[in-house]
């Protein structure tokens, strides 16, 4: 699909990136997503995190819990070390920018992509008929996200490459289209040990907020024991760890789990192998549980004690609401002048 890149690179470096506030964080939002947003404010780049919450209303959500998880992802994010004020954080809904350029972008992008798009068809599955509207479209409004703000690095998990490259290929198609240089070809960020975290009962499907078994996923708001319970009666293989990062092809419940402990410890997994290879489950496991909870039980303690005052939870995504808008507001009026209309309204 994609078409070479006409365009050249003279955008400065800004990375974007969301989340679904559709249900509560899990380990793999947080090593695939959450953790690296942090290392990419650390490292100084200009980053802006958005709760997209547009994104989440493409299949029917409890506005009361809706709202109750949106606070909680805002809350997961600073308890995992985003600081409102080194990066924008808010929530998409309050920007209009997003909405407005989505549309735009569904004039340009195709039937033919749309229908391509994997995560899509998964979730249709038979049901293609009475999915919403909103779902089909739900990439072209991720793509709104990021060239909104003209962001040229989104970090993601392995789970939305897909969807960045229709990114790419929306925004040369409006360049070309347009005969203009106006948005960047975005660069998909997916690295490190845990870029495609695997369920905890099954090594070979993705570990999911919606997947039915709470016994598949660590979310960020389960406690010490729970943590510890969940991986201690994760699935596995009989064998020991292998001696090579090699031996684990054809081991998926193993390989998650080193995956896993890599991520969470800084590692490679070949340092994890270095440690383990030859280890038996009955020893890695509580080894990896120590570790899981070492790391989680700071975040997920300081969530709930931000969750304990919303008002301010909802006043730092104003503020970073605001920021957001004067970032993406002057990128919005100059893509309505490229397109032609007449932008005539005093206020
Ligand atoms: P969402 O909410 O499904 O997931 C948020 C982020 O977490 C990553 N992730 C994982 N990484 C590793 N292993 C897993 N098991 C795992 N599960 C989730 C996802 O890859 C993602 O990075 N469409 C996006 C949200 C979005 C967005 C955007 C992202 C909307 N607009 C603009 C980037 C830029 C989504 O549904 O993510």
């Amino acid at each position: 699909m994609s078409e070479p890149v006409q365009t050249p690179q003279t955008f400065p470096t800004r990375i974007f990136s969301g989340i679904q506030p559709s249900g509560g964080l899990t380990l793999g939002n947080y090593l695939g997503a959450l953790k690296r947003f942090v290392e990419k404010q650390d490292e100084g780049i200009e980053t802006i995190y958005c709760l997209v919450d547009m994104h989440a209303i493409t299949v029917f959500q409890d506005p009361v819990r809706l709202r109750q998880q949106t606070r909680e992802a805002a809350a997961g994010f600073i308890a995992a070390g985003i600081d409102p004020a080194r990066s924008i954080l808010f929530n998409q809904s309050q920007v209009s920018a997003h909405v407005e350029l989505a549309w735009i972008f569904n004039c340009v992008a195709r039937m033919g992509w749309m229908s391509r798009m994997t995560q899509f068809k998964d979730k249709a599955g038979k049901n293609s008929e009475n999915v919403s509207l909103g779902l089909f479209a739900y990439p072209s409004l991720m793509a709104a996200d990021i060239m909104a703000y003209k962001a040229t690095h989104v970090p993601v998990g392995e789970d939305q490459k897909q969807h960045l490259e229709l990114c790419r290929d929306i925004a040369i198609k409006f360049n070309n289209d347009y005969k203009v240089d106006f948005f960047p070809v975005v660069e998909p960020v997916i690295e490190g040990a845990a870029t495609r975290v695997m369920s905890l009962r099954d090594g070979t499907v993705k570990m999911s907020k919606s997947d039915p078994s709470d016994q598949s996923r660590i979310n960020l708001t389960d406690d010490a024991d729970t943590i510890a319970k969940k991986i201690r009666r994760a699935k596995t293989d009989p064998e020991p760890l292998p001696d090579s990062v090699e031996g684990l092809k054809g081991r998926p419940e193993a390989r998650n789990l080193v995956n896993i402990y890599a991520a969470l410890a800084g590692h490679t997994p070949a340092q994890v192998i270095r440690d383990f290879g030859g280890a038996q489950f009955g020893t890695f496991k509580p080894a990896l549980a120590d570790l899981a909870v070492a790391k989680l039980e700071p975040i997920t303690t300081e969530m709930s004690r931000l969750m304990q005052d919303p008002a301010e939870i909802d006043r730092i995504l104003g503020e970073g609401a605001v920021r957001a808008d004067a970032v993406a507001r002057p990128i919005i009026d100059q893509v309505y002048d490229i397109l032609g209309m007449i932008r005539s309204r005093q206020v």
